[in-house]
């Protein structure tokens, strides 16, 4: 039996490999404030998304909001990942295209169709000398400082409690390690970005605040000075808690040798480290050999809690000529998506069948995340997701704190321990679920003061 204390701002996929070792290893219940449960199984995961959270790390994507019709495109997304960046929709000029005007609407949907799926959502990004609106640019001095601050705290109210990490400050740093003359630069000065990462904090406190860059990957005079200012930041108490490293690579610009020790540098001072931007341009073996290094890379750095590739299909990378990504266009996994699996400790599938076949084992995972709350009660939803095999039934348990009390289920058919605080679920019609697939079933919880998360305990498939 497992007790840890809930920490509301730990995202579902993030967790130690020492703690991921533990639950695998433990029959019993466990407190799952928003975490995945891995079934007990030794078989491997055979989709990306599965494998990682055994390594206690998500391995996410970047999604376009107009490629979500599109079926091949979602069911690769849905059964693969496990978490989701935006890839324009939370930009400047996407969300506040003229002053204090917010659009919302298509990030919405990109976060909808993540949470709908049990999976997290990487906020991307809040403080960017690119894709900002012209107004911007033409305002000076503390008219910047203001823009700056509503902007970040409108739009990281708006997800509040949804988002697991957020890039609040992108690309501020030249190559030769000085800044960049943004407008923010130019107008605020070097205080700007410590000034973002306060106001962001005290936007949503439950997110991770990244700073984010390209070019970083290895030790250089530009990653140097990211790293004076995390060192700084971190030494008089301004709110950091990651650094992503873009790593969009190709011939000019290989894998580093020296990215794991870069990593690890950074994770010395007490920020986590995420591998954000993943791209390697290339084909076959060659490019399978650098994704498996980058995810090596990420697996041997304790602190480095996930692995975001930019885009699904090599058909809408935004270097598509350059083919670097995991699937091509027809939605094939190429060798690099083998060689990441067999890295996360996965395996199933095989080259160009698409179809994510698995090891004929039924398996499957539960997530679990709070959905409304009124002054008296909240209602959770819990996702339940096939592993690397269909499966035609499934049960798990969601434990609840005396005095609380589940006042109404829907998608499920419960029944109950002696004590009433423990809900056994099964499905209550068509119990299948497709390889990689997920179903979810919700559920009100009457606080009568206590507000912790369930406990779910692990899922049990058949
Ligand atoms: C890119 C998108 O992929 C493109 O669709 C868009 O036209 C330009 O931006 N660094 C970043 C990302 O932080 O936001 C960029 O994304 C790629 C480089």
């Amino acid at each position: 039996m497992i007790s840890r204390i809930l920490r509301g701002r730990e995202p579902r996929h993030v967790r130690s490999r020492a703690r991921t070792a533990l639950v695998a290893a433990t029959v019993g219940s466990f407190v799952a404030a928003g975490l995945v449960a891995t079934a007990g199984t030794a078989d491997a995961q055979s989709t990306l998304g599965a494998a990682a959270s055994a390594q206690g790390r998500y391995f996410g994507a970047a999604v376009a909001n107009n490629r979500l019709g599109e079926s091949d495109y979602v069911n690769t997304l849905n059964r693969e990942f496990n978490s989701v960046t935006a890839e324009n929709e939370m930009k400047w000029d996407a969300l506040e295209p003229s002053r204090n005007s917010f659009s919302f609407g298509s990030a919405d949907r990109i976060v909808d169709h993540a949470r709908g799926q049990g999976m997290s959502v990487r906020g991307h990004t809040l403080v960017w000398h690119s894709q900002l609106p012209g107004w911007v640019g033409s305002l000076s001095g503390d008219q910047v400082r203001s823009a700056m601050n509503n902007h970040i705290t409108t739009v990281m109210q708006h997800w509040r409690g949804q988002i697991h990490s957020w890039d609040v400050v992108n690309e501020a740093f030249e190559e030769n390690g000085s800044r960049r003359n943004s407008v923010f630069q130019r107008e605020l000065g070097n205080g700007y970005i410590e000034e973002a990462f306060r106001t962001a904090r005290a936007a949503d406190s439950s997110a991770k605040l990244c700073y984010n860059d390209y070019n970083t990957d290895g030790q250089n005079a530009k990653s140097d000075a990211v790293y004076e200012m995390v060192r700084d930041f971190k030494s008089r108490g301004v709110p950091i808690d990651c650094v992503g490293f873009q790593s969009h690579f190709n011939s000019n610009s290989p894998v580093p040798s020296d990215y794991r020790q870069n990593l690890q540098r950074f994770a010395a001072l007490g920020v986590d480290v995420q591998i954000t931007e993943l791209d390697i341009e290339g084909s076959g073996t060659a490019q399978a050999n650098s994704y498996r290094s980058v995810v090596e890379t990420c697996l041997a750095v304790s602190r480095c809690t996930g692995i975001t590739v930019w885009g699904v299909t090599d058909k809408y990378s935004w270097r598509s000529a350059g083919t670097p990504l995991l699937f091509d266009g027809n939605y094939n996994k190429k060798p690099a998506y083998d060689a990441v699996l067999s890295a996360l400790g996965g395996s199933g599938g095989g080259n160009g069948g698409g179809g994510g076949g698995g090891g004929g084992n039924a398996s499957c995972t539960v997530s679990y995340e709070q959905t409304d709350r009124w002054d008296d009660r909240f209602n959770g939803r819990v996702t339940v997701r096939a592993g690397g095999s269909a499966i035609s039934g499934w049960s798990t348990t969601v434990t609840v704190q005396s005095p609380q009390k589940i006042s109404a289920t829907w998608n499920g058919s419960p029944t109950w321990d002696s004590s009433g605080d423990v809900m056994t679920m099964r499905p209550n019609g068509n119990a299948s679920i497709s390889a990689g697939g997920t179903t979810s079933f919700g559920f009100t919880v009457m606080a009568n003061g206590n507000w912790s998360a369930p406990t779910l305990g692990s899922c049990t498939a058949s």
